[in-house]
């Protein structure tokens, strides 16, 4: 463990000092490759691209910032937490490395998510240095996510795959929509876990991957000519997707937190110690919680 734990800061100071060298050199790029923009191959996303920008982006990322809290305060007033007794059999459900790996993970999105946001808002916020240094920690943070995310892909990915549970969870909405505490399909995960899982690290990579090209365009002119398309467009292209990306992986994110702190009473425990409610399980993990009995793990 120590071992790792060396080797994680050590990667995180060789990101800092290249993020920090990296900026001053993109600024000079910049006005070369400025001069190239537009001029070849363009895909014309241009007005799309300024549309979408002014008009739309800010408002749908504040649609969702206050429309997905209150969609939930309004779940919590009329249908209520689930409780489950917290003093029966517990059950081990994540080892100290998925759970280190998921802390990474929460603290890179506590800082990447309100920058992202206030990148967005920064016209509103005054913009200036306090948005500059937004920027340079939302560049930072996703270092940590890149760093969690691929373990975080590898140890969970067999558990994710969808079964026939799955749509039987979908059509009873895994039973929030109600009061009633009955046995809910769903194996270790239920379908929306799987669905948060596929979005936070398939998606959460692709943000990576259209941030880092936002970040890197002006640096090497070959990216934009291996896809066929102009630089502006390969930034514009990269930014919308960027955004759109961002409603979804906002949304699921709140999603997961108003699950794991509210509508479950105590459930952020298990992401704590490592170990679930067996009655939380019975109910909410039924084929799941069939299998451990079978296997007699409980
Ligand atoms: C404040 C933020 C967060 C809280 C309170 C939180 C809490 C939790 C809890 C309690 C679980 C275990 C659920 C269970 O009992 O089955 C869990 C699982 C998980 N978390 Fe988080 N988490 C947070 C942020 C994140 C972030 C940023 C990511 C990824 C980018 C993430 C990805 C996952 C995944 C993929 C799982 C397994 C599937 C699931 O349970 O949804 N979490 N989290």
């Amino acid at each position: 463990m120590r071992k790792f734990m060396f080797l994680f800061i050590a990667a995180i100071l060789l990101a800092t000092v290249a993020y920090a060298t990296d900026s001053q050199i993109w600024g000079n790029m910049r006005l070369t490759n400025i001069l190239e923009y537009g001029k070849e191959n363009s895909l014309h996303l241009g007005p799309l691209f300024v549309k979408l920008q002014s008009q739309y982006f800010y408002k749908i990322f504040f649609g969702i910032l206050i429309g997905v809290p209150f969609v939930f305060f309004l779940h919590y007033l009329i249908v209520g937490p689930k409780v489950f007794s917290h003093g029966g059999v517990k059950i081990y459900a994540f080892s100290a490395f998925k759970r280190i790996i998921h802390l990474f993970a929460v603290i890179a999105f506590v800082i990447i998510v309100p920058t992202g946001l206030m990148i967005v808002f920064g016209k509103y916020l005054g913009g200036g240095t306090i948005i500059e240094y937004a920027r340079h920690l939302h560049g930072l943070a996703t270092i940590l996510f890149t760093i969690s995310v691929i373990p975080m892909f590898l140890f969970w990915f067999k558990d994710m795959l969808p079964t026939s549970d799955d749509i039987k969870w979908m059509f009873i909405l895994g039973g929030y929509l109600s009061k009633e505490i009955k046995e809910i399909p769903a194996g270790k995960f239920n379908a929306g876990q799987k669905m948060w899982f596929w979005v936070a690290t398939l998606g959460g990579i692709v943000m990576i991957i259209t941030g880092a090209f936002m970040y890197l365009q002006d640096f090497d002119y070959g990216i934009a000519k291996l896809f066929g398309i102009s630089q502006i467009d390969l930034l514009r292209a990269t930014a919308i997707t960027h955004n759109v990306l961002a409603f979804v992986v906002m949304a699921l994110f709140f999603t997961h937190i108003y699950m794991s702190l509210f509508a479950i009473k105590g459930a952020v425990h298990s992401i704590i110690t490592g170990y679930k409610e067996e009655e939380e399980v019975k109910y909410l993990h039924s084929t799941w919680y069939k299998k451990l009995k079978k296997e007699k793990k409980i």
